[in-house]
């Protein structure tokens, strides 16, 4: 086939280069975004004179079919043939409705044309991805609620710290999780004006109608420099960044689980429906789903540096470069609203093992803070009383015996302020209701937090 915008050439294109070159296998995903800004184009151009009302409703018909055609084709089948997907509706919709198709291309480039319709097609997508950002954020609230009552040893450096409402602990991702929503809206609210009519680089001769086909398409405003529109890629590189955040959150929100669902932990069982066996190992019931959502944050990180490093040494305008932005692009986007979907079913038919979980918050040192507290609040100064909480501490695991089962006459050898009340502070009810800072795990603001946050992503769908 004679080369598509090849009339200054007289050999074609290698094989190996096609080969080499050729973006159709991937950019197929903009078919219907480009369809969609195509049409807007066409209609542009007879109101602004360019083309007639036929000409202009000839190619908006002949672009339906070419949609209709081209979602059931093998685009994959067509890569060796095609440069990319705006080749493929160009050369298809000339195939379909003749000689009028030649004019659709009137006062644009493919540099604009991309670059809109990844915008076009980006905004798609945020949408959803917003929107399984605020299931998994429902899901996390319905398992907390569930097991509203069941108390947790909570962790630093991975060693029992302070018992935490499971709940309070859920909520913690419901936050990152809002964070999240709140950077894609602000991504897709900088992304909202449209580069179509940019041209190559400098803007058109021609008297198209910017400011129409931006409207038309439901973006606020044209871009207001030619240059920046073919040459911008932050819109990409932002929502990958959006990306790159939230897998970093669903990475450590399954690593969480993971820990919880082992027999060492024991707080948490999953449905048999997201676990796998083990092809040797019979008793084995393993949590692959979350592991792959951890795994995968990987690629999502490596994504948004591929672009980053891709862009930077780019000099403006247009460069073929930036052809390497979408695999990256459809990956990471595909991989965030699946992971969004796989982890809410998996957070919502999670069972909790309350008793297990119980019997982790019995662990007196879990209380060593609260101990320190209580000596506060009995007129020891801070340093004094972390020395004796330590002290306590040491001779506790010296002597093989929790704290709560030292007797009263033990434990007030270490201080005259100790009275009969401190075996309250050993209580995993009592610490909890004894946190009275904001934002704290005392059950009552829990409590009040799942009713906010149930109140919440409710009214966001
Ligand atoms: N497939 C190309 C891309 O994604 C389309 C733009 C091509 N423009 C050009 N001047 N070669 O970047």
């Amino acid at each position: 086939m004679k080369k598509l915008w090849g009339g200054r050439f007289t050999e074609e294109l290698a094989d190996d280069a096609k080969e080499y070159s050729y973006s159709l296998a991937v950019d197929g995903e903009l078919l219907a975004a480009d369809i969609r800004v195509s049409t807007a184009h066409a209609k542009m151009l007879a109101k602004a004179g360019l083309i007639t009302r036929q000409e202009s409703a000839r190619l908006v018909g002949g672009l339906e079919s070419v949609l209709k055609e081209l979602s059931k084709a093998d685009l994959a089948a067509l890569a060796q043939e095609y440069e990319d997907v705006h080749t493929l509706i160009q050369v298809t919709l000339e195939k379909k409705i003749g000689k009028t198709a030649k004019k659709l291309h009137t006062g644009r480039s493919r540099n604009d044309l991309v670059v809109t319709s990844v915008k076009v097609y980006l905004r798609e997508k945020i949408a959803l991805i917003r929107a399984g950002i605020v299931e998994l954020q429902k899901a996390l609230v319905f398992l907390g609620e569930k097991f509203s009552g069941v108390a947790i040893p909570g962790y630093t450096h991975l060693q029992r710290a302070q018992t935490v409402l499971l709940a309070h602990h859920l909520l913690a991702y419901v936050e990152m999780l809002e964070r999240d929503g709140k950077r894609f809206a602000q991504a897709a609210d900088n992304m909202n004006e449209c580069p179509l009519g940019a041209a190559a680089l400098a803007g058109s001769s021609l008297p198209i109608d910017r400011a129409a086909t931006a409207r038309e398409l439901g973006f606020a405003r044209p871009t207001a420099n030619s240059i920046d529109s073919v040459s911008d890629r932050d819109f990409l590189v932002e929502t990958l960044a959006d990306i790159a955040i939230l897998f970093m959150h669903l990475s450590r929100l399954s690593e969480d689980m993971i820990l919880w669902n082992t027999s060492e932990f024991g707080f948490i069982n999953f449905p048999d429906s997201y676990a796998t066996g083990s092809s040797l190992m019979p008793h084995k019931k393993n949590p692959d789903m979350l592991e792959l959502t951890r795994g995968r944050a990987g690629a999502a990180i490596g994504n948004l540096v591929a672009l980053l490093v891709t862009m930077k040494g780019l000099p403006l305008a247009y460069n073929r470069d930036m052809q390497e932005d979408k695999k990256a692009l459809f990956e990471s986007v595909r991989q965030a609203i699946r992971s969004l979907g796989v982890l809410s079913h998996l957070v919502r038919k999670t069972e909790v093992n309350e008793e297990l979980c119980y019997q982790a918050t019995t662990d007196s040192l879990l209380y060593a803070t609260d101990l320190l507290d209580y000596l506060i609040l009995k007129g020891t100064a801070f340093e004094d009383a972390h020395a004796l909480v330590g002290r306590m501490v040491q001779h506790s695991l010296t002597i093989e015996r929790p704290l709560k089962e030292l007797s009263f006459s033990e434990l007030r050898q270490f201080s005259p302020k100790i009275e009969k009340d401190i075996y309250q502070v050993f209580n995993p009810a009592k610490s909890l209701a004894g946190k009275k800072t904001i934002g704290s795990t005392q059950p009552a603001l829990v409590a009040k937090q799942l009713k906010f946050w149930k109140h919440k992503t409710a009214k966001k769908r």
